[in-house]
């Protein structure tokens, strides 16, 4: 067996390491007569979203928990998405709700987010969520940023006074895992396509966050001996040289250029992807217990 390097983060075995934390709490829980519920909903017919949907409606009951999915053609109304999501919110088996993105282009993907309980919004996309992260509030964060920053802290214990960059600004990761990073006492830059010297602002960084879905925008080069990569992208390019036709999956860090300056690095796949899906069941299991007046750290 190849040995893993030893600045290597194994997304994988982390993952699972917090999924069999998950499934403690749940024991715990149904103990208490709470057995925690996650409904997924999906529109359409989108391939890779009915990938990560099968895998989250799959590792949902694996951990234990009441799992729910609920699919709906493409041609689907907003009206009709919406009144779903009202029915989840008012189900008193249903802890948190997941609307997987994208959305056909003809519904309003704010206004269905918008009307997800905050309490149960697991994705933590919801404003009054994204607002209680940015104001230090006790609010559901996004999984995948979620997943970033615990790997981080298992790596480097504490972040306290660490330069962070985050490359990217979505909401959904970029914007988010700035706010996680300063939360952690970082000092925390976030660059983006118009950033001036990005390979300077690399440079600069202990922990540098990928996240603007590129391939292999960052260069090993960029990477200060040491840091910790932390590598969000997953793109598929040609991959010529496994044969006609073939296709591989890269982050939006030049692997095998940065790992031999990284003092950490997530590999692609491997890395934060399988961490996402663990995250969403802890951010379940939180929102479980939140609605049931428990500490979910004190369980
Ligand atoms: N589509 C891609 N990633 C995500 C995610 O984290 N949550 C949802 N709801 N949809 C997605």
């Amino acid at each position: 067996m190849a040995t893993t390097p030893s600045n290597l983060i194994d997304g994988k075995a982390f993952a699972a390491r917090v999924r069999d934390g998950v499934a403690a709490d749940v024991t715990k829980l149904k103990s208490r007569g709470i057995t925690p519920g996650l409904a997924v909903v999906i529109v359409g017919e989108d391939p890779a979203s009915q990938v990560y949907v099968r895998n989250k409606v799959r590792q949902t009951a694996e951990v234990g928990m009441h799992s729910v999915h609920h699919e709906f053609p493409a041609n689907t109304s907003q009206e009709d998405l919406v009144a779903k999501v009202r029915e989840l919110n008012a189900d008193n088996n249903i802890n948190g709700i997941l609307v997987q993105l994208p959305l056909p282009k003809h519904i309003d993907e704010v206004a269905v987010i918008e009307t997800i309980a905050p309490e149960k919004d697991v994705d933590g996309f919801h404003v009054i969520n994204t607002g209680l992260l940015a104001t230090g509030g006790e609010g559901m964060v996004p999984c995948t940023p979620l997943g970033c920053l615990l790997m981080l802290k298992d790596r480097l214990g504490d972040l306290s006074g660490k330069k962070a960059v985050v490359v990217g600004r979505s909401n959904i990761v970029g914007k988010p895992m700035a706010q996680l990073l300063l939360d952690a006492n970082c000092t925390v830059t976030i660059a983006h396509s118009r950033t001036r010297d990005l390979p300077g602002e690399v440079r600069a960084a202990d922990i540098v966050v990928a996240a603007v879905g590129r391939p292999e925008m960052i260069k090993g080069d960029w990477i200060k001996e040491g840091a910790a990569v932390i590598d969000v992208g997953i793109n598929r390019i040609d991959a010529p040289e496994l044969g006609e036709g073939k296709t591989r999956l890269v982050g939006d860090v030049d692997f095998n250029g940065a790992a031999p300056h990284a003092g950490a690095i997530t590999p692609v796949p491997g890395g934060v992807g399988p961490m996402t899906i663990a995250c969403l069941l802890k951010n379940t299991v939180t929102a479980a217990c939140r609605q049931n007046n428990i500490d979910p750290n004190a369980l």
